[in-house]
């Protein structure tokens, strides 16, 4: 089997790890148990191109007993944790293509040698998979029922090429259900962001003047954990009714040329570029520590950053000084690449199980439908959404009110008015 990990011999931790992991994925390991049963993705080859985490381990573990052939790749240059990929490799025979600090080039060889195994369904985080195919092999594309797409940013792309009438297979934005970004995004991204912040810097966070830039998802789950940590937060937006919702959600509002005079942490999560340059640098707070947690690592200018830059050093794993011309110092975390999978271990399990509990179905999905969806962007029907819902509560140990025939009849009617 041909694959291409850091060290085979990581793989005893790796499986230690993914254990624990399963631990708090009952949604995921319920529906991994009925279809190992039913084996709905039998003669599938999947395509993935995931964080290469316990969490996604266990997705990847699921797909292969449901009865497909997977085949792994990283999302992200920085985001593979190495034992895990060990794991695979050795305990499950699954051919992983990832390795940790990946150049670019070894990143885009990776894509390659997943979509060389001549995938039926992709499986994306932030379109790169999908990307790479259209532009550089979309004769493949004749062979694939369709996708599945895990992040914002890549169902944003996806939709651009869908606009533009490129996208030549249907993609299913697991990112849109409610048990996804509701949670995944907003929980999952405030508390590994702040993980990854504190486990490359050991810096308090209470006292500190913490900036977040966006106000959506994510950005909502990251201020109000800064918060609940003792920062005083401060919220950028281009989006005047989000900026309206963090005002009253109790948080300052400002450009970010304001906000980062007095930022001891920036952390951008807009999914957008330049979000920290040029102007931001001419102003910024000495000694403020810089992070991103949008998919791709264009939010802080870089370049911009160095050519203001007179001398740059590693100062720990993770940590790069910036000893600006003007005389101040700021520090770059995990290369401006997303911090909480780079300096950290991503969402905790217990979020992940609702994303891929989604994966999940939106693959069986996808097979169901085959050759009846059109090639645009879809969402997987709410019932399944919901499903998900009641199988996460369920394995919470909580219960909720049920309708009563009255109640139902009343929420439907319209002849009950004032009485
Ligand atoms: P979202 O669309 O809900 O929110 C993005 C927000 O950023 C919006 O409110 C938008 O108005 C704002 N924004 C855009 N440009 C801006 C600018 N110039 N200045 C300030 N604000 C600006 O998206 P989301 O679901 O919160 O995702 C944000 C990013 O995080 C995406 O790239 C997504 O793929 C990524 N993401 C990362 C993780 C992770 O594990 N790190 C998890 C989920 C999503
Ligand atoms: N995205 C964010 N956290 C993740 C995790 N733990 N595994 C896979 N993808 C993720």
């Amino acid at each position: 089997m041909k694959y291409s990990i850091k060290d085979i011999n990581l793989a005893k931790k790796g499986i230690t790890k993914i254990e624990w992991a399963r631990k708090d994925m009952p949604v995921l390991s319920g529906i991994a148990e009925d279809f190992k049963k039913t084996k709905p993705f039998k003669n599938m080859t999947i395509g993935v191109c995931l964080h290469v985490t316990a969490e996604t381990a266990n997705l990847m573990i699921a797909l292969q007993e449901a009865g497909a052939k997977v085949v792994l790749c990283a999302s992200n240059p920085l985001s593979t944790q190495d034992e895990v990929a060990a794991a695979l490799v050795q305990n499950f025979n699954i051919p992983v293509f990832a390795k940790k600090g990946e150049s670019k080039n070894e990143y885009f060889e990776h894509l390659n040698n997943v979509l060389d195994m001549k995938p039926d369904i992709t499986m994306d985080d932030g379109a790169d998979l999908v990307g790479e195919l259209h532009s550089a092999r979309p004769s493949q594309a004749k062979k694939i029922l369709g996708g599945t797409e895990e992040t914002t940013t890549g169902v944003s792309r996806l939709k651009s090429m869908a606009n533009e009438g490129t996208l030549l297979f249907p993609v299913i934005a697991v990112n849109e259900s409610m048990t996804k970004h509701f949670f995944d995004n907003r929980y999952g991204t405030g508390q590994s962001t702040l993980d990854g912040i504190i486990r490359a810097t050991n810096k308090l966070i209470a006292g500190s003047v913490f900036v977040v830039a966006g106000y959506g998802w994510c950005g909502k789950g990251l201020a109000m954990r800064a918060r609940g940590m003792g920062a005083n937060v401060i919220v950028t937006e281009i989006d005047a009714v989000k900026a309206i919702e963090a005002l009253m959600d109790g948080f300052r509002v400002m450009p970010m040329t304001q906000a980062a005079k007095e930022a001891d942490f920036i952390c951008t999560v807009t999914g957008n570029t330049d979000i920290v340059g040029s102007k931001t640098f001419k102003i910024i707070k000495d000694g403020c520590i810089i992070s991103n947690s949008g998919h791709f690592d264009v939010e802080i200018d870089l370049v911009a950053l160095k050519k203001v830059t007179k001398t740059r050093k590693v100062l720990r794993d993770f940590v790069e000084s910036y000893k600006l011309k003007n005389g101040k110092t700021v520090f770059v975390l995990a290369g401006g690449r997303l911090v909480n999978l780079g300096s950290a271990e991503g969402h905790p399990a217990s979020v992940m199980d609702m994303s891929f509990a989604n994966q999940m179905l939106a693959v069986k999905f996808l097979v169901k439908n085959a050759g009846k969806l059109n090639n645009s962007v879809h969402v997987l029907p709410e019932a399944l959404d919901r499903k998900i819902a009641t199988l996460k509560l369920k394995s919470l140990g909580a219960q909720i009110d049920v309708l009563s025939k009255k109640q139902k009849e009343y929420m439907t009617g319209w002849r009950d008015g004032t009485k």
